[in-house]
């Protein structure tokens, strides 16, 4: 599997705390199935005021360490981006990182607060896509003004944003209320991909299996394959050689 959503670099934001932590939750994953991740830490103004360059810097060192380690884990890079007006001058200075491609367009990883939507999102849509990007909204399911009005989801991706689950979702680490929501839009397929969003090798760990097997029983294995395998791979074709 290919996991396009997770904090395995150590020090630079809430995900890994250290090297050691990084690298053992590159084995969890590999025990998990997983070969491919692509490594999103937060940007977050204000809190973590990561950059493309500086993402890039750690992705190399890491991937070292996993060579030296003997971990067959593939790692890339991309950013869990919070929404905010800096989002404009990140991209004037080139310093977001794309997920992929997805019809065209490229693909970023975009991160509402928890509570709500903020006023203006939909205008922030509409200039990204105008630029030729699309957001790829992370775990919709997780917000709360979206887990009480799960259709509030529908406008924004009725104007191209995709949608990522968090497979700890629909497993219920995150309670019934976004497992609730997040078996909504499984059944309405208004979901594009699942992945891990892993933080830690304890309460969040690189978990996908679950995921995969729940969406299954809920709306059949072939639904379960795009969204765990096959939509992953599409988005990040252009990332990895075959494998
Ligand atoms: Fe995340």
């Amino acid at each position: 599997m290919i996991d396009i959503h997770c904090h395995l670099l150590p020090d630079i934001d809430d995900g890994a705390s250290s090297l050691d932590d990084s690298l053992q939750m590159a084995r969890l994953a590999v025990e998990e199935g997983i070969t491919h991740a692509v490594l999103t830490p937060h940007i977050t103004p204000g809190r973590w005021e990561n950059t493309s360059a500086i993402i890039a810097a750690a992705t190399n060192a890491f991937r070292q360490a996993l060579e030296e380690e003997g971990i067959p884990l593939q790692v890339d890079y991309a950013a869990e981006v919070r929404i905010s007006d800096q989002i404009f001058s990140l991209l004037a200075a080139d310093q977001i990182p794309f997920l992929g491609e997805w019809e065209g367009y490229r693909v970023m990883l975009l991160e509402f607060p928890h509570t709500h939507i903020l006023p203006g999102t939909d205008k922030l849509v509409d200039w990204l896509i105008r630029q030729g990007i699309r957001p790829l909204i992370a775990h919709p399911e997780r917000n709360r003004e979206l887990m009480q009005k799960p259709d509030k989801l529908r406008p924004l991706l009725d104007k191209g944003c995709l949608a990522q689950l968090t497979g700890a979702s629909i497993t219920g680490r995150f309670g019934a209320e976004a497992r609730t929501a997040a078996e909504y839009y499984i059944r309405e397929d208004l979901i594009t991909l699942i992945a891990s969003d892993a933080h830690n090798t304890s309460t969040r760990p690189p978990a996908m299996a679950a995921a995969r097997a729940a969406i299954a029983s809920l709306v059949g294995e072939e639904a379960a394959t795009r969204l765990a395998i096959d939509a992953p791979a599409q988005l990040v074709s252009n990332r990895f050689k075959a494998g």
